[in-house]
Parts: C-alpha cells; structure tokens; sequence
C-alpha cells in the first residue's frame, strides 16, 4: 500500500490543484521541490512520454513512488499547437502571461475562424524508477478559446478557456468546481480508481 508519494512537478498551479483533489486520501503528497529536485527538459514528442521522464526522475532522486502530471492546451485553429510546447509556447521560461499573448496573436493571424479547443492532460504514477508498468490515465476537457482573458483564478491559459456549459472561462469557475470538470480531474480520478483496483 503506497503511503507516501512525490509530486513531479514545480508548477504550483499544478502542485495546488493536484493538492486538492487528493486531499482526502491517506496518503502524503509532497512536491519534487521538497528534495530540491529541479524541473528535467521535456525532450519526449508526446504528453505520455514527457509524464513517464517526470515520473521517473523523481522517483529515481526522492526514492519514493512518483505521480507526474504532462499536460497542455490544444488550438484546433493552430493544428494542435502549442500542445505539449504549452508552458514554453512564447519561448523557454517564458510566463502564462506570454505564452497566453502568443495564443490570441497566432489566432489573430490565423485564416482559421474555429475558436474549438481542449485540455489534455495525461497523469503517471510509477512505483519506482525501473517500474515496467506505469499507471497511465488521461483526460480530455472541451472548451473554446475566447478573445480578451477573463478570470482570476486557475493558472495558464485558463483565463482565455471558455466553457460553453458554464458560461464563463475556467478562471472563473471556484477550484473545487474546477476539479469536477478538468482534464487534471478527470485524469486523476480515472489513476485513483485503478490504485485502487490493485
Ligand atoms: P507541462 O508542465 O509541460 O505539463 O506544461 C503544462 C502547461 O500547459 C502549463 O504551463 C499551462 O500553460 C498549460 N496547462 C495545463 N493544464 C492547465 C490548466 O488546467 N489550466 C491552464 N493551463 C494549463
């Protein structure tokens, strides 16, 4: 029975929300940043391979079970970009403030009138740096892409995600409502239900 676990990442929007939604289990989640590991270069070509290189980095330097979490935005206008490029869309380092200006003006430039668009985000746990067999979920959350951001709460490119069933971005929506409908949610939700079939 896992007991302890750490948390591969070092984005405290990321950090909270995961947070969050497993509060309520027993078991004690702390982030990488504790045993000061830093953030390792996303060099996979697909969510699913970047989550497996977090994972496995932090399970090999904290010597506990790690959950990582790759995730990104999907413009169906931009082909699919920035996707697994979402946090470094404007550049290496670059803000959520950036990359979300990047958003709209490559949108703006587009011929593309369709403004559809999603969340992906596809969550790992391994028991051990060597674990053969990854727990692998992912979840998908539709939305649209609006023009000026609205919203305060959330993080990235939640303020320009519009929820045409809420009627508002997903900056606007409390956290805990967040976390019903993200693909972080749903993602998780989906690797708890198979920990626990083990
Ligand atoms: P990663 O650290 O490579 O997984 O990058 C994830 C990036 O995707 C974040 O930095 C955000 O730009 C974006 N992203 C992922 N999930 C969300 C979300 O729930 N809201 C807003 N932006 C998100």
């Amino acid at each position: 029975m896992i007991k302890k676990i750490v948390l591969a990442s070092n984005n405290p929007g990321k950090v909270r929300e995961i947070g969050q939604l497993l509060a309520d289990l027993d078991i004690e989640v702390v982030p990488q940043s504790e045993f000061g590991i830093p953030e390792i270069e996303e060099t996979g070509l697909t969510f699913v391979e970047n989550a497996i290189l977090k994972a496995r980095n932090a399970a090999e330097l904290s010597n506990l079970p790690a959950l990582a979490d790759d995730s990104g935005i999907e413009v169906d206008a931009l082909m699919g970009a920035p996707g697994i490029y979402s946090a470094r869309f404007a550049g290496v380092g670059a803000s959520d403030a950036q990359n979300l200006e990047k958003l709209l003006g490559d949108l703006q430039t587009s011929e593309s009138k369709t403004r559809t668009a999603r969340f992906q985000c596809l969550m790992v746990l391994m028991t051990h740096a060597t674990d053969p067999t990854p727990l692998i979920c992912q979840g998908t959350w539709e939305g649209e892409i609006i023009d000026s951001p609205k919203g305060d709460n959330g993080f990235g490119y939640d303020p320009i995600f519009y929820i045409a069933d809420e009627q508002c971005t997903s900056a606007q929506l409390p956290a805990e409502k967040k976390n019903v409908l993200s693909h972080r949610g749903k993602a998780l939700n989906c690797l708890l239900e198979k920990l626990s079939n083990l």
